[in-house]
């Protein structure tokens, strides 16, 4: 049966890593495609969930809102929301570490020079893959080198159904430039347009993919049912 409203779960934006009350690490990532996803998705009558790291950008009217500051936070409002998801689409810039110690008083600067321990932060995408159930999941892949590579071995190693590889040019720019790689390996090479315009593409393919039982599909093969 062809349904035509479902739940989207979106993450947008970059998380922020606190060293101490004022400093924190960071990705460039303006969060303007996520949004553009949940105007999308909210456009066409679907219920939509954004789960926001800080960003500039006014939430589209009609989209619930979960505002979080850390990747460890993030991964919290996925978990605690991901049940009502028929679609994920992760679109946030989520930093990779964290510092392994919060300072809970501002560090004094010295002249000496200052090293950080970092420790690895929680895959969101990943997370979700392990659970996937139904869904449909769309992720993304920024790579300044051998894109189309390192994008198609991220579909896999994190059980997407559909990843956007796209390069550092698009950051903070309203226009940008994607390809499309399906988990058949099949490619869409987009013209360059307005993230308006791709976010549209995006989500008519992850809705697409779910009315065909894309994922449905990969649930019974690793059930050896199909
Ligand atoms: O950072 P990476 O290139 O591995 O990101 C690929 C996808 O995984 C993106 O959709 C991004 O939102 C997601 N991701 C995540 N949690 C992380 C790192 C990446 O959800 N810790």
């Amino acid at each position: 049966m062809v349904r035509t409203f479902f739940t989207v779960l979106i993450t947008a934006g970059a998380t922020r890593e606190y060293l101490d009350p004022v400093r924190f690490f960071s990705n460039a990532s303006s969060g303007k495609m996520g949004y553009a996803l949940a105007a999308a998705a909210r456009r066409k009558g679907h219920r939509v969930i954004l789960v926001s790291g800080p960003v500039n950008l006014k939430a589209p009217a009609g989209v619930r809102v979960i505002n979080v500051t850390s990747a460890r936070e993030m991964l919290q409002a996925v978990k605690t929301e991901q049940r009502k998801a028929d679609i994920f689409i992760g679109a946030a810039a989520v930093s990779d570490w964290r510092p392994e110690v919060f300072r809970r008083g501002k560090i004094k600067k010295t002249n000496a020079p200052v090293t950080v321990a970092m420790r690895l932060n929680p895959d969101i995408v990943r997370y979700m893959g392990s659970i996937k159930g139904g869904r449909v999941l769309v992720g993304f892949a920024l790579e300044s080198h051998r894109i189309l590579e390192r994008a198609k071995a991220k579909l896999s190693q994190k059980n997407m159904d559909l990843i956007v590889a796209n390069g550092p040019e698009n950051i903070g720019s309203d226009k940008a430039r994607i390809t499309l790689i399906s988990r058949d390996l099949r490619i869409k090479r987009l013209p360059p347009a307005s993230k308006t315009l791709l976010a549209q593409r995006i989500l008519d393919e992850a809705i697409s993919l779910r009315n065909n039982g894309a994922a449905d599909k990969t649930l019974l093969r690793r059930r050896g049912l199909a």
